[in-house]
């Protein structure tokens, strides 16, 4: 008798963990990855005017990881100056947002390998001939976002004398309406701008800061290597190289 109690008890436990187990693996669901970024960089992340849906480069390579890591992407747009602290905290699992890999960004947070080889440019008001490059802004007023690599070189090379924005809107508005003489901001988003909104202006010089973007992670978590595998798994397959071609076109990376 207590030997069939012993053996029914132990029956009990096994099913009660096999049972456990199974409910753990259905909690999980369908799941998802909670994306911060910023929308006025494109074509990186913007809106199309007119358009609520967030598209650009960074938006089709993160929906392009989602699926590759079988997880439902949710993007959400706030403030630049938010994005990392957003990632600390934990309000989402990843940003990305032409987020510069610095080694500052790199004490904080984890930075995915590089996605996209970047830099900064300047940017002046066609017939301004004073300004042709970096030194000459000692002194001028250069209008930036918040927050950005752009902030940082335009304070070391106008000795303080910036404007800082929360949109790259509101810079290129700094500069047409006289309240700022240049701008600083990444090539590839400058050439839009002046394309698109802003044909009085020009981009003077080339890259004067060469840059890489990297996907911001929560620091030594577990998302890290995955992001980095899924990365690596669509440069492979030829899939990161279609998202490339259809924003940039056959420009070389
Ligand atoms: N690459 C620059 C940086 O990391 C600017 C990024 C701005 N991105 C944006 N989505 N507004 O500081």
């Amino acid at each position: 008798m207590k030997k069939n109690v012993l053996f029914l008890c132990s029956i009990l436990i096994v099913l009660f963990f096999v049972a456990g187990c199974g409910a753990g693996k259905k909690a999980e669901g369908p799941r998802l990855l909670k994306v911060g970024t910023e929308v006025t960089f494109p074509p990186f992340e913007f809106r199309e005017p007119g358009s609520k849906e967030i598209s650009g480069f960074d938006m089709d390579l993160i929906r392009a990881i989602g699926k590759k890591l079988d997880m439902q992407v949710e993007i959400l747009d706030m403030d630049f100056e938010a994005l990392i602290p957003s990632v600390k905290r934990g309000n989402v699992n990843l940003v990305i947002a032409g987020i510069t890999i610095t080694p500052d960004r790199q004490k904080i947070v984890d930075m995915s390998d590089p996605y996209y080889g970047s830099g900064l440019v300047l940017v002046v008001r066609k017939g301004n001939n004073a300004i042709q490059k970096p030194e000459d802004l000692q002194d001028r007023v250069v209008a930036v976002q918040t927050g950005t690599t752009s902030e940082e070189k335009a304070k070391q090379l106008t000795g303080n004398k910036v404007r800082s924005f929360k949109t790259n809107e509101e810079v290129f508005r700094a500069l047409q309406d006289k309240t700022a003489e240049a701008v600083i901001i990444d090539k590839p988003v400058a050439r839009y701008y002046l394309n698109k909104y802003h044909p009085d202006a020009v981009i003077v010089g080339d890259t004067f800061a060469t840059e890489a973007y990297g996907i911001v992670m929560r620091r030594h978590g577990e998302l890290t290597p995955k992001i980095n595998k899924a990365l690596a798994d669509l440069k492979n397959s030829g899939e990161y190289d279609v998202i490339y071609e259809k924003w940039f076109g056959k420009e070389t990376k």
